[in-house]
């Protein structure tokens, strides 16, 4: 599939080179595409050069992994703190399953619930955030995926193995991409791990914390041992687990089988494969499942007028790159430097170490994006509308954004952490200056455009995905 979606933005960028504008030579394809007779004949035609084609279906995943992986999805046994479960900051308030805090959406938020650190709510430090917005996790595992985290930071390695961060101290079993991803956040102190007794100015102690020094990802063992012990003291959990893998032996259950129960109910529960909705019927059959004409009209925006398939192609709507848009720096950041309050959030060079990824996030796809709010990799806008407006002048949008108005709380009355371009010039200045084509020449965007865009952008979706 990315090998034919490469193929046809071969052609499609004109031989102007990565990410080069859309040429309108004769022979240019997307021409062709402009001059087919109908609405419905010209996006079928640019959807084809894109590579956008309709979603396999997904891997087949016994009940019995489904069920053991929602509880363990729901279960805070998984975390030091014992308060932290992934639905806490994963949540789908139409997944079927219960969510322990009111949430609204299918996926929040960076925000962090004072719950979540175990701490005291009462307690101002406690109300801080986690750096990065929590991904959607629909179709993690269709198109073969090469990367997880907005960094890209656990990845595929090409020979059936995963790159994480914790190196050659992955367990062996794990299945799939979705599955190394699982045991990481177990392993970060602000996310499912917590602080030990007296690192953390008396919050979120708890003992398991205290079991290894940081950076744990050195020494991760120890923690995926008692987190694993907890989970087989719970009858139900363990017999969940030996009867979704009937093959392994009670006593040789480990963090691996948990780690593939949590993919398994990710991959079966949050799935757009094989839907006959919207976007997704009409890709499969567009007499049959026909778009309307705003959407027609929106869905021609987004990949001939506003250039987005140059980034967001193939069936995920992702180039699976990563690329800087100059998004505004709210929250703590990763990594960076000591000297930054707070911290800039450089995502990709963090990883690679290359200033060619400066600033740079994975892009993401846009499958059920309607109900993924809030968007970018830190959260900073809440609408699709903010999120496109954007992309159509980032530069001036960086520019212009303002903490003390532009920041979005957290949850009622929490501010989160922020860097303007009048606080931190020469931050925004780098961002800016690294904008990739075709973001640096966007054309202007009416608003009946933006209307039919995001209509379009609306229909991408299997329909009964939160929201
Ligand atoms: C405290 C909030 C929090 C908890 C708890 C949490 N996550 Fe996440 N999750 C995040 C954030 C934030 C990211 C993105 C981090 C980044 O990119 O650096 C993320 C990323 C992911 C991703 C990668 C998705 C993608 O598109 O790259 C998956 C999958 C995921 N989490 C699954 C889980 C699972 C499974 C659990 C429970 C074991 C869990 N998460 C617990 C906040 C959380
Ligand atoms: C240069 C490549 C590129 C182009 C062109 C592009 N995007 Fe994006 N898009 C990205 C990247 C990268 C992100 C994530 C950035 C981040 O998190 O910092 C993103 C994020 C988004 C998001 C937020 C999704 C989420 O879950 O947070 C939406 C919506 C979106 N793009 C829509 C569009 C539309 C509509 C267009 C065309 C007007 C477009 N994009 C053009 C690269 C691109």
């Amino acid at each position: 599939m990315a090998a034919l979606a490469a193929a046809a933005l071969s052609f499609a960028c004109g031989g102007g080179g990565a990410g080069g504008v859309v040429s309108t030579g004769p022979s240019d394809p997307t021409a062709a595409c402009r001059a087919k007779g109908s609405a419905d004949e010209q996006l079928a035609c640019f959807t084809a050069l894109y590579g956008v084609t309709p979603l396999e279906a997904p891997p087949v995943v016994s009940d019995a992994r489904f069920s053991v992986g929602v509880s363990l999805f729901t279960s805070t046994k998984l975390s030091g703190t014992g308060k932290v479960a992934c639905v806490s900051c994963h949540a789908n308030n139409n997944a079927g399953v219960a969510s322990p805090v009111a949430l609204n959406g299918r996926t929040l938020t960076r925000a962090l619930h004072p719950s979540l650190r175990g701490g005291d709510a009462d307690d101002p430090a406690n109300l801080a955030s986690i750096q990065r917005n929590a991904p959607d996790l629909v179709n993690k595992l269709l198109g073969t995926p090469q990367f997880m985290f907005h960094d890209g930071r656990v990845a595929v390695d090409g020979r059936g193995g995963f790159i994480t961060p914790v190196g050659d101290k992955l367990p062996a079993g794990l299945e799939n991409l979705l599955a190394a991803q699982a045991l990481i956040p177990l392993l970060t102190r602000d996310e499912m791990l917590g602080y030990a007794p007296g690192t953390n100015g008396g919050r979120s102690e708890n003992a398991t914390a205290g079991l290894v020094a940081d950076p744990v990802e050195a020494n991760p063992q120890p923690v995926w041992n008692a987190v694993m012990q907890r989970v087989l003291a719970d009858p139900a959990l363990a017999k969940g687990l030996a009867d979704a893998f009937p093959d392994v032996p009670p006593a040789n259950l480990g963090i691996q089988h948990v780690a593939n129960a949590l993919a398994a109910f990710q991959t079966r529960r949050w799935n757009a494969g094989g839907s006959a909705f919207g976007f997704h019927g009409w890709l499969r059959d567009r007499e049959r499942w026909p778009l309307a004409a705003n959407e027609l009209r929106g869905g021609l925006v987004f990949f001939d007028k506003g250039r987005c398939a140059q980034c967001h192609n193939g069936p995920k709507l992702t180039d699976a790159k990563f690329h800087n848009l100059a998004v505004p720096q709210i929250g703590p950041g990763v990594g960076g430097g000591a000297s930054e309050t707070p911290r800039a959030d450089k995502g990709r060079y963090e990883v690679t170490r290359q200033d060619a990824d400066l600033y740079a996030f994975l892009t993401p796809s846009l499958w059920e994006v309607r109900a993924t709010a809030p968007y970018f990799h830190n959260g900073v806008y809440d609408s699709l509308e903010k999120t496109i407006r954007h992309h159509f002048d980032a530069a001036g949008h960086a520019q212009a954004f303002r903490c003390a108005s532009d920041a979005p709380l957290l949850q009622a009355g929490v501010q989160v952490a922020c860097r303007d371009s009048q606080n931190a010039p020469a931050l925004y200045a780098a961002m800016v200056g690294r904008l990739p084509s075709p973001l640096t020449s966007m054309p202007p965007l009416g608003d009946a455009e933006m209307a039919d865009l995001i209509a379009f952008l609306k229909k991408v979706t299997n329909g009964n995905n939160g929201g």
